[in-house]
This record gives structure tokens, sequence and C-alpha cells, in this order.
């Protein structure tokens, strides 16, 4: 997809850092945007902010994690510009803990919102960008945790790993419909993706290690979201599958890598 302009994205978790900056992005390419989002408050200030700049823009509440609430949040972005292009499951929250440590609600949660997340995107929104015809983009955000694994990191980084291998199934199928694939996998962003507990559901008990101090800080220190959302709509309209943003995570992705490769040649 070579142009935006004209085209209509949906963004999940549009409300703040890295969806926020997508829609952004999407919108100065003269894009209409639909920000989805659990988090009412921020929704409607992240919609405010885009309707003052003169963006077609609409903020639709949605837990991604519930299917039905996907498909409702897709119906009213349908509703308002009557399809939907580009397709960005973006939600993400961050549970942090060495896995014995963790308890199912830990894994419910960040399962829920990370990986059924991005399937409930795709069963909801590809059909509807299958039957326009007019060809597409969908865009998942995984992670540098989806290509390598990080200590105290594993549910999140099971998730991640499922939302690469998922973006990788998702390309093959969706070529013949002339709709595009890419997986974002950024390291640390200057987002409040520490705080993730804001949106934990109270029935699932408390988040017991956030915010996390080593990721505070390496959040504060990173880059900010506005550079990563240029690297996506390059890779949108140059058809790139990997998004990798981050030169610097090279090495412990290619020291991965090599010791599979080696692993093949043993006796
Ligand atoms: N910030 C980083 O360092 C970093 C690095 C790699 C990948 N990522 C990924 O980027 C994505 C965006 O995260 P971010 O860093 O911008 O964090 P963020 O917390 O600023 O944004 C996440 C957004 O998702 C929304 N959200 C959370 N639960 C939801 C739910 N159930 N339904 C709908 N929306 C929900 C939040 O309200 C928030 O607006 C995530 O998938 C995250 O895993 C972030």
């Amino acid at each position: 997809m070579d142009d935006l302009n004209g085209r209509v994205a949906f963004v999940t978790g549009g409300a703040s850092g890295i969806g926020f900056a997508l829609a952004e992005a999407f919108a100065q390419e003269g894009a209409k945007v639909a920000i989805a989002d659990v988090e009412v408050e921020a929704l409607k200030k992240a919609e405010g902010a885009l309707l003052s700049k003169g963006v077609e823009a609409i903020g639709v509440h949605c837990d991604v994690s519930d299917h039905r609430s996907m498909v409702a949040a897709a119906d009213r972005a349908l509703g308002a510009f009557g399809k939907i292009h580009v397709l960005c499951n973006n939600a993400g929250v961050s549970p942090v803990g060495a896995i014995d440590e963790t308890t199912p609600e830990d894994w419910k949660w960040c399962l829920g919102v990370n990986l059924m997340g991005v399937v409930h995107g795709i069963q909801a929104i590809v059909p509807k960008i299958k039957q326009h015809g007019e060809g597409g983009h969908v865009v998942n955000t995984s992670s540098i945790a989806g290509l390598m694994a990080l200590p105290t990191l594993g549910i999140y980084t099971a998730t991640k790993y499922a939302v690469v291998g998922i973006s990788e199934t998702l390309r093959g199928e969706l070529a013949p419909a002339n709709i595009g694939v890419s997986v974002l996998c950024p390291s640390f962003v200057k987002t409040r993706l520490h705080e993730g507990h804001r949106n934990r559901p109270p029935e699932l008990g408390k988040s017991p290690d956030e915010p996390n101090a080593f990721i505070s800080a390496m959040l504060a220190s990173a880059p900010e979201p506005a550079e990563i959302a240029k690297r996506v709509v390059r890779g949108i309209k140059r058809g790139d599958f990997y998004i990798l943003p981050h030169a610097d995570t090279k090495a412990g992705f290619e020291a991965r890598a090599n010791e599979i490769l080696a692993a093949f040649d043993l006796d």
C-alpha cells in the first residue's frame, strides 16, 4: 500500500504511546483514523487532540481481549468511515516477574490483551478489508521480546513470540487478497507500558511488581513513539514485513539465530 491518503486506519491501544503516535502519523499521511482503547479518559483526550488538528478521527471504546467488544468497535469505525484499510493490532500490557512467581491471573490478563487481542482484531477486521477489495495492510505490534527471550518478561515474551508466529502465517494467507502484513518489533520506547497495570481488570487481582524500576528507567531514556511510527509508515509503504527500529538489538538476535543454526549441525 504505497499511499495512505484517503484510507482508513484502525489502531488498537490508540489512546497513548505507540498507538497514538501511529494514529498521528497516519493522519499526517491524509488517512482517517479510528483509535480503539480500553482507557476511557485517555481515549477521549486522544480523540480530542486528533479532532482539534482537523483529523477525521473517531475514538471507540474497546477491550481487545473480548471478541465481542472488538467486533462492536470495528462496526463503529465502519459506521463512521465505511471502510478500513489499515489494521494495527497494537494494544499491549507487560506484567513483570519470574515465571514460577507469576499467577494464573497474570497469564490470563496478558494473553488476553497481547495475544487474543491480535487474534480478535484479525477476525473482526480482516474479512472487512477483503470485502472491499481495495487492498490493505495489517501491522501487528510484537516486540524485540518476540525475537529473543528476556528474563522476568516470560508471559510477555510468550505472547510476543506468538504475535511473530501469527504474523508470519498471516503474511502468506493475505498475500492473494493484496493485504500486506508487517510485524513491529521495537526495543524500549518512551511510553507508559511500565504502567500497564492501570488497565488490569480488578477481578484479575494486582500486578506484583509494577511499575518495575528497571523497565521504568529504560523507557524514560528510550526513543519517542513518533520515531517508531515513522518507521511503520515507511514499512507499510515499502511492504516491509519485519519492522525492526532498534539496530542495537541486532547482535542479541544474531547470537540466538547462530545458536539455533549451529544446533542443526550437531551430531
Ligand atoms: N514501550 C516499549 O518499550 C515497547 C517495546 C516493544 C513493544 N511494545 C509494544 O507496543 C504496544 C503499545 O504499547 P506502548 O508502549 O505504547 O504502551 P502504552 O501503555 O503507552 O500503550 C498501550 C495502550 O494499550 C491500551 N490497552 C491496554 N489494555 C487494553 C485492552 N484490554 N484493550 C484495548 N486497549 C488496551 C492502553 O490503554 C494504552 O493506550 C504494546 O503491544 C507493547 O507491548 C512497547
